[in-house]
């Protein structure tokens, strides 16, 4: 019997996409914001809210495709080699990503709801958050909210990259591998 060492292919495609997206998305937000900030509403501001948030909203569909995806195809298991601890906090890490990836952009949704400012690429509407009202201050709230997240989401995904990295090049372990492309 052969066991899996790596995701499944769903999983490891979705993860490097929305991996893309979400640093394009970080940078994005805190430019975009930064030139509100100081009321300079221009072209280059528009464009930068329009694609954060069409970015943003694809963001969430693909983390909902991937929660299916993960819930069907699992995880490999962890080598023999790795300390119970490494893999409890690994596991636990893992699981506030996805919630902060499902979180966050919910809360984008819903400011932009609120607001409303629901307009995105080529000027068409996203969808408005179903038993979400039009009303400013809730819209202040969220969108404190939403941005509160992402930094923390941040933060997490700084740490997740530098496990990566510790894993890849220090301790050779094979679980860098468990997320990157090749055979099984
Ligand atoms: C994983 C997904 C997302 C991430 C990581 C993310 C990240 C960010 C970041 C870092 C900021 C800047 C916060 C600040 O500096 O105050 C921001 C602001 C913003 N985001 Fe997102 N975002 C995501 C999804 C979304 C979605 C789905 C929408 C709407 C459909 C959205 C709409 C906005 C808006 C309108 C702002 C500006 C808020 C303001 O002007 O105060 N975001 N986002």
């Amino acid at each position: 019997m052969t066991t899996n060492t790596r995701y499944s292919i769903g999983s490891r495609f979705l993860h490097w996409l929305i991996a893309l997206l979400v640093l394009v998305l970080v940078p994005v937000g805190i430019i975009m914001a930064g030139r509100a900030e100081i009321n300079l509403f221009d072209d280059l501001t528009n464009t930068l809210y329009a694609w954060h948030k069409a970015i943003g909203f694809s963001v969430l569909l693909l983390m909902i495709i991937r929660v299916v995806v993960r819930a069907q195809g699992g995880s490999p298991p962890y080598p023999r080699s790795l300390a119970r601890g490494q893999t409890v906090a690994a596991t636990a890490l893992h699981h506030l990503l996805y919630l902060l990836l499902i979180v966050t952009p919910l809360a984008g949704w819903a400011a932009v709801t609120a607001f409303p400012a629901l307009i995105t690429l080529g000027g068409y509407n996203l969808p408005a958050m179903p038993l979400v009202p039009q009303d400013q201050s809730l819209a202040t709230r969220l969108f404190a909210i939403h941005g509160s997240l992402a930094l923390v989401l941040a933060a997490l995904i700084i740490g997740h990259i530098g496990a990566a990295l510790l894993h890849r090049f220090v301790s050779k372990d094979g679980i860098f591998e468990r997320m990157w492309f090749g055979r099984n």
